[in-house]
């Protein structure tokens, strides 16, 4: 398929369907039960007129911004998402580089089919990135992982991921965990000989063959996060700012500005309707701030993602306070669609 031919999102995803494997495709496409909250991720969008104003001198535009400081080319960046080499070998370093040549920000999982070295191998000066944890019940191979991070110059801040302390039902991704080759579904990191030597407690058993490939990355994430404990024990092992990712609703948003400077934005994310299902799109969250506690924009840059799929989206959150806003699947299905070219393609369409 020519590339330039491909005008949106919807078609990127149409033409990757067809090249991916079945069980890519679930795994990507798949959702928290009726897929309410994936679906509304998207149609709520579409449900929120602009206003445009006429006598403006359109002639000259500006898409640069910065986040957490750091100068990027456009307020879009790629949401953390496991599992890029299922879709296309250049997997999350093809990422990195469709990014760079649109100046835009990448936030590496901690699922990355890749070494976080391998994805920030070819950066450039000025590329920024961040890492995605989820901390795991064996807590030292967490705290290699921060402590790896540190030797990583190009990444820029942690983002904990809080959404997700069980995986949602997805069940496109559980039908189809018998169907099609075995797929390589550990998280490269966690693979690496430095990251599994470090940890001296029990070791978490295997995860039970056959699962769908969420439930198996899930494997290992520890559930028993608090406020309390969980930003000290970060503050400790790593000198980075903090993102938290997953924030939705407008108390948890102002708890989060509480912690700041050491917390320096908040994700609001349902993760792209992938954990519970009927969990509340980003837009509502972004709405509640702004009605209950518009202080916290002040105080913390807010980030959304989920369901981005237009330019007038990405123009509507930063409307509403949105300093940003991650594209998940997008980025995937552009992979999926013709590698690094099509994740080019992907930023351009938005
Ligand atoms: C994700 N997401 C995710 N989030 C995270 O913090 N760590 C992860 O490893 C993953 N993995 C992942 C895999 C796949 C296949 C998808 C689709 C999503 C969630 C992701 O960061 C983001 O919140 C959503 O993808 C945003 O929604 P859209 O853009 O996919 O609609």
């Amino acid at each position: 398929v020519d590339l330039d031919s491909i005008l949106n999102i919807d078609e990127i995803e149409e033409v990757a369907t067809k090249n991916i494997s079945n069980k890519a495709w679930a795994y990507y496409y798949s959702a928290g039960d009726d897929l309410a909250s994936k679906k509304l991720n998207n149609t709520v969008y579409r449900q929120i007129l602009l206003r445009p104003r006429i006598f403006v001198d359109c002639t000259k535009c500006d898409t640069s911004t910065s986040f957490i400081g750091h100068k990027v080319k456009l307020p879009i960046y790629v949401s953390p998402a496991a599992m890029a080499r299922l879709a296309h070998p250049d997997g999350e370093w093809g990422i990195a580089q469709a990014c760079e040549q649109y100046g835009a920000m990448q936030v590496i999982s901690q699922n990355a089919s890749m070494t976080p070295e391998q994805i920030v191998a070819d950066a450039k000066d000025g590329q920024v990135f961040g890492w995605q944890l989820y901390i795991q019940t064996e807590i030292a191979k967490s705290e290699a992982m921060l402590a790896r991070m540190k030797k990583l110059p190009a990444i820029k801040f942690i983002c904990l991921t809080l959404d997700a302390p069980v995986p949602g039902k997805r069940e496109h991704d559980e039908r189809s965990k018998n169907v099609g080759a075995n797929l390589p579904i550990k998280a490269a990191v966690q693979e690496d000989a430095s990251v599994s030597k470090t940890s001296s407690d029990a070791k978490t058993p295997s995860p039970p063959k056959n699962m769908g490939v969420g439930q198996s990355l899930f494997w290992g994430t520890a559930a028993d996060l608090t406020w309390k404990t969980t930003l000290p024990w970060l503050a400790q092992h790593t000198d980075l700012p903090i993102v938290l990712k997953g924030i939705q609703t407008h108390e948890d948003a102002y708890l989060a500005s509480l912690h700041a400077p050491q917390v320096k934005a908040i994700i609001l994310s349902n993760h792209g309707g992938r954990a519970l299902d009927t969990a509340p799109p980003a837009v509502h969250t972004l709405l509640e701030i702004r009605k209950y506690c518009p202080e916290v924009f002040d105080r913390i840059e807010v980030w959304v993602d989920g369901g981005i799929k237009r330019g007038t989206d990405v123009v509507k959150a930063l409307c509403l306070g949105a300093r940003g806003v991650g594209v998940g699947r997008a980025a995937l299905f552009g992979l999926g669609a013709g590698g690094k070219e099509g994740v080019a393609r992907v930023l351009e369409s938005e």
